[in-house]
């Protein structure tokens, strides 16, 4: 058949044309989950010692919510996309293509941490935010493991100083975070006892084999008191009276490790700033008067942070991999698409373990 004039013009078919591209969440500005909008565009060039992964699940963190909703300090200013750890396969590694001693080339599966642009089907990283996904692990399972398992291992041992004859009190013992520092409490010989906001989460905990949860009443204080309980640490990221009381039932020379705050968790897509506001004129307050007659502490932090101290964060996946955990557990599994529903689940305070997006390959 003689080619048309068209295709005498364009002999190449328009799609060879057709400019790699990536797809990621991405909201204009901080302040409503609903302004989460899905965009395609084209590929960047890779940046000078970066890797170019080809992510094929995102691990979603409480802190995407706080972030969305505009109720984290961290936050870029105006467009971003969320998003703090993913796995996925090394699709170009740049120069390191070249670099005989480099740890990652072309192929290799990979978990990492990125400061936000996480929810994204294709993500450039220096080498040093990477880690080898373990052979036996999927990659929901590494998407889930950097980022929570890092903040249960700094709260647990770098603030926490665990010894293995400490009493443990984590709680929402269920989440993401939670059940690394369940299991990494056990690990370490210590004992755990977690709390949950609803039974089914103890069911849960209970089948892998944690035997201490407290489903956690509307009068906790009074039911850590008539448990009997006693801690050496605690590991708060609810805020409030969850974590007086909490604090109030550490044993002398204890620690309450403070990281996060999800009593402030907006139920729909905006904050309520009247209720937060409320909550914050509210929130514990420590004397360190207090804590001196006492012999009990307060500490806190934010990992964000560690993403500018490498050599610290290298230190503590080192040790990380050193404990060598099973895999996380993945509660959880979104498609990419569908990062409304995910994030929906995730804000409910229903999900279990981890919430994992996964992209089409
Ligand atoms: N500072 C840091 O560097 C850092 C890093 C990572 C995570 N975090 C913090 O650690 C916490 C856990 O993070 P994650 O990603 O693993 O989340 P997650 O624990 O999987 O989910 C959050 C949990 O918070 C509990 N919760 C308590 N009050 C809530 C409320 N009003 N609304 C919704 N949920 C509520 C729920 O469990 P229960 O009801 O069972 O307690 C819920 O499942 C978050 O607060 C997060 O911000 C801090």
């Amino acid at each position: 058949m003689r080619p048309t004039l068209r295709q005498r013009i364009l002999p190449v078919s328009l799609s060879e044309f057709t400019m790699p591209t990536l797809t990621a969440w991405e909201t204009p500005k901080a302040g409503s989950l609903a302004r989460l909008t899905q965009k395609t565009m084209p590929l960047p060039t890779l940046p000078l010692g970066q890797l170019r992964i080809g992510v094929h699940a995102v691990g979603l963190n409480f802190a995407d919510i706080f972030a969305l909703t505009g109720l984290y300090s961290a936050t870029p200013q105006g467009a971003f996309t969320p998003g703090l750890e993913f796995s996925g396969t090394v699709i170009d590694a740049g120069a390191h293509n070249k670099a005989t001693d480099s740890l990652f080339k072309v192929g290799d599966r990979v978990m990492g941490v990125t400061r936000f642009g996480g929810y994204c089907s294709v993500i450039d990283s220096e080498p040093d935010y990477l880690m080898p996904l373990p052979h036996h692990w999927d990659f929901p399972q590494g998407a889930a493991f950097p980022a929570q398992t890092l903040t249960a291992w700094y709260a647990l041992t770098t603030l926490g100083n665990l010894q293995p004859d400490h009493n443990v009190l984590i709680h929402s013992a269920a989440g993401g975070v939670g059940l690394q520092a369940m299991k990494l409490t056990q690990a370490l010989g210590a004992t755990p006892v977690g709390t949950v906001g609803n039974p089914n989460k103890a069911r849960i905990l209970q089948d892998m084999g944690f035997s201490d949860v407290l489903v956690r009443q509307r009068d906790f204080s009074r039911q850590l008191t008539e448990s009997g309980h006693r801690f050496d640490l605690v590991l708060d990221a609810i805020g409030g009276t969850v974590q007086q009381a909490s604090f109030a039932a550490l044993n002398p020379m204890g620690r309450l490790v403070v990281f996060g705050a999800a009593e402030f968790t907006p139920t729909g897509n905006r904050p309520n700033y009247l209720k937060a506001a409320w909550r914050y004129l509210r929130r514990p307050r420590y004397d360190v008067m207090d804590m001196i007659s006492n012999n009990r502490s307060v500490m806190a932090f934010n990992l964000i942070w560690l993403w500018e101290q490498k050599t610290i964060m290298q230190t503590l996946l080192r040790e990380l991999q050193a404990i060598d955990l099973p895999p996380p557990h993945v509660g959880h599994r979104f498609a990419f698409d569908d990062a409304h529903a995910a994030l929906a689940l995730l804000q409910s305070g229903q999900s279990v373990g981890k919430v994992v997006l996964e992209v089409p390959q």
